[in-house]
């Protein structure tokens, strides 16, 4: 048999048997077996990785010659075979390539940003939705996803707030952790799992004011209690690969910053993953102002940690001649390779390379559009309602659907959807004329996309709106103003989209707004105009079946806020685990309200603004349901604990309104007196649950040190004495406090 046969079949048995993983000593061997067997430049070759472009001839030469270790955006399940089998059948070590792909949230069945997928606050969601992109993206070929982003995002002018899972560390850490072990299953080498990547690390989120890319000042202590958060417990969870992050954090450029790379993620938490550099950030270190060519960075990189190269053909170019004048030693080279060999192994790649054409292209299938649907009914966000939804079918017999986000198919995908088939996105628009009759939908879109200034449309959909029983307003904005680069200062509802809803609020009919966004957008003003208002952020292929779910009333809403949502732009940074300040804000008063020639301290002289007040318009954790939900007063277990103890807090919750619903209980706990100023409060637990009419349950949470610690100096931490409170409550902003208090342990003993 030849060699290629041979292979061939042996891909194909592999295929066929069930992956075994591969012991972590077995792996060791081989690869040092390998490294042992390569050339310096075969070393270089598996530290670079390359965007395809098909199977082009130079791009054969490159593998055939070991000279490329990863390509990402190849997606032709049979480019991906032919490239394949260049690296595995006609290069002289035969290693396999990896291909790599931005599955951000789905691949062809999108599911909700992760920005919406957070508002589910419900891990399982995460979970079955990232398993399903790596079934789907694996069945051509991708084993590698560009996912998660844990970046903490207190700004909503950050366009890639999109991507992540909001401003809280917490949730973010708990929803990372579920995607992570959504796109690596049980076992990694198994050919539908695809290896995660945690990113940015670090700090990306901080850019200043909300401008992508821009430089971040982050002290260490804030660094570790908020930003490093959730990459720490990524690590735990075994993400399989990291990525290092554009901006550079007090002067120093991820890409370069060993510190973080090594010394935080490798010494301190143990991390034995690879590290991706972000495309080009190696290169960007020049711009940054922090390497004066490509050859010094790519010796910092090196040096920081950064094992393989995007984009930046920093180590192609530089590394033999760093190596061969000594400024980077072989054996450092050797020790990021061996990471990358290492993932490859992991990945059952070596055994397994081959994507299987009998079994590609498993898309849309219906139990993952049922799932995609479940995932927007669970993060819709019901923000008011005075009564209008669900929509009463005695009395709403036809319907005015309006507004430039009603049947959008391209801008409902939301950002970083590179593989998404428009056309199969089913539209609010389609869904309710589904569930309503054609004849009962009347529909005026009045702008034909969120930036529409042209009022031409206007007239047809008041028009409509009069020969409605109610109106239903999708509003919002387009895919494209959100995600990466796509960065707001004006975080208002764009084009005429206000003056729209005015003119549809003046029809006198109910009004129910419905936005779609990629970010939490600035609409107090047109809240107040409205019924009712439903925020979704972008949803995904099943947008429109979910949403008719839950205006209709057949599905119940259970979204939270992943994000506090500003009454005015400029409150941005807004987040609500914030330091109190030492005058907080009391006594407000606005702008209107302030006589002419008042004095200066007139107005009190506490922490808030004359024209957007204090506080978020809707708050971190909210979210309305068609139930009502109580909460009684938190039981502690102990009311004085030492540094090193736990307690358990309990409280219940009843379903007091008259149908089934799920609540998001929040453990938020508070610090009042310590070394460090700390937040107002910090979310440390939430529980889903789901409860029939009258049903109460008692909810149980271990507060550990975990908990109550805070980062002091560097690594180390400290659980202070003193007085705590902790809340069991449906959002930030509400909730009974009970308190207890931290003791030195030898006044514990006393008592
Ligand atoms: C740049 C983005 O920052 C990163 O998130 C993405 O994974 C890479 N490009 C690859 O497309």
């Amino acid at each position: 048999m030849n060699k290629r046969l041979f292979s061939a079949f042996l891909s194909a048995c592999c295929l066929a048997s069930v992956s075994a993983v591969m012991p972590d000593a077995e792996i060791d061997s081989r690869v040092s077996d390998l490294l042992g067997r390569m050339t310096l430049d075969e070393k270089i070759g598996q530290l670079n990785q390359l965007s395809g472009y098909g199977y082009a001839p130079d791009m054969v030469g490159r593998i055939r010659s070991g000279a490329v270790g990863s390509l990402l955006n190849e997606t032709d399940p049979e480019v991906v075979n032919q490239l394949q089998r260049e690296a595995v059948e006609n290069s002289r070590l035969g290693i396999p390539l990896i291909f790599a792909r931005d599955v951000i949230h789905g691949f062809k069945t999108i599911f909700p940003i992760p920005l919406g997928q957070a508002a589910s606050w419900n891990p399982d969601i995460v979970r079955e939705g990232a398993r399903i992109a790596a079934d789907e993206a694996s069945s051509v070929g991708i084993r590698w996803t560009f996912s998660p982003m844990v970046d903490i995002s207190r700004d909503a002018r950050w366009g890639r707030i999109a991507e992540s899972f909001g401003e809280d560390p917490v949730l973010s850490a708990k929803l990372g952790v579920a995607m992570v072990e959504g796109y690596q299953g049980d076992d990694l080498a198994s050919p539908n799992a695809m290896a995660a990547c945690a990113k940015h690390f670090a700090g990306y989120g901080a850019s200043e004011s909300g401008k992508d890319y821009n430089t971040t000042w982050i002290p260490e202590t804030l660094l570790r209690d908020v930003y490093l958060r959730p990459f720490k417990e990524l690590v735990k969870a075994g993400s399989a690969t990291f990525m290092c992050s554009f901006n550079d954090i007090n002067g120093v450029p991820s890409s370069g910053n060993r510190v973080l790379l090594e010394d935080i993620l490798r010494g301190e938490w143990g991390y034995d993953g690879m590290m991706v550099s972000d495309w080009g950030s190696i290169e960007q270190m020049i711009p940054h102002g922090y390497s004066a060519d490509l050859r010094q960075a790519a010796s910092q990189a090196v040096n920081a940690g950064v094992d393989m190269d995007m984009e930046s053909h920093a180590y192609t170019g530089h590394l033999r001649h760093l190596v061969e004048s000594g400024e980077v030693s072989e054996a450092r080279v050797d020790s990021l390779v061996r990471n990358v060999l290492t993932l490859k192994y992991r990945l059952g790649l070596f055994e397994n390379p081959y994507v299987d054409m009998a079994s590609s292209r498993r898309f849309y299938a219906p139990s993952s559009l049922d799932a995609a649907r479940r995932a927007v009914e669970e993060s819709a966000i019901l923000l008011k309602n005075t009564g209008t939804l669900p929509l009463n079918n005695s009395k709403v017999k036809k319907i005015a659907v309006i507004g430039p986000m009603a049947d959008a198919q391209h801008d409902q995908a939301g950002t970083w959807v590179f593989d998404l088939e428009k056309e199969r996105s089913v539209t609010p628009l389609t869904a309710l004329q589904q569930m309503y009759g054609k004849e009962n939908v009347i529909y005026a879109p009045g702008l034909e996309h969120t930036r529409d200034l042209d009022t031409k449309g206007f007239a047809n959909a008041v028009k409509a709106a009069r020969k409605a029983d109610v109106v239903l307003f999708f509003a919002g904005e387009e895919a494209v103003l959100s995600g990466e680069a796509h960065c707001r200062a004006d975080l208002s509802l764009p084009g005429a989209q206000s003056r729209l809803l005015a003119e549809l609020k003046n029809v006198g009919k109910p009004v129910v707004m419905i936005v779609q966004a990629g970010r939490q957008l600035a609409i107090m003003p047109e809240s107040e105009m409205a019924d009712a208002v439903v925020y979704c952020f972008h949803g995904g292929t099943m947008t429109g079946p979910a949403l008719a779910n839950l205006l209709s009333g057949e599905a119940n809403f259970s979204g939270r806020c992943p994000v506090s949502f500003p009454r005015m732009s400029g409150q941005e940074p807004l987040y609500y685990n914030h330091k109190n300040t030492g005058r907080p804000a009391s006594g407000i008063t606005l702008i209107n309200d302030i006589e002419t020639e008042a004095g200066q301290t007139s107005t009190g002289c506490t922490s808030y603004f004359l024209d957007a007040g204090d506080g978020a318009f809707y708050p971190f954790g909210y979210g309305l349901s068609y139930t009502t939900f109580e909460y009684g007063e938190p039981v502690l277990s102990a009311t004085s604990i030492a540094p090193d103890g736990s307690l358990k807090v309990s409280c219940t919750v009843t379903n007091t309104g008259n149908r089934e619903g799920a609540e998001v209980a929040q453990l938020y706990i508070r610090d009042h007196v310590a070394s460090l100023v700390r937040p107002v409060r910090e979310l440390r637990d939430f529980a889903k649950i789901t409860l029939k009419p009258g049903e109460s349950r008692t909810l149980e949470f271990t507060i550990t040190p975990a908990d109550l610690e805070f980062h002091v100096n560097g690594a180390q931490t400290v659980v202070e004495p003193g007085e705590f409170s902790v809340w069991i409550a449906p959002n930030a902003a509400e909730g009974t406090p009970a308190k207890f208090t931290v003791v030195k342990p030898n006044d514990l003993a006393a008592k």
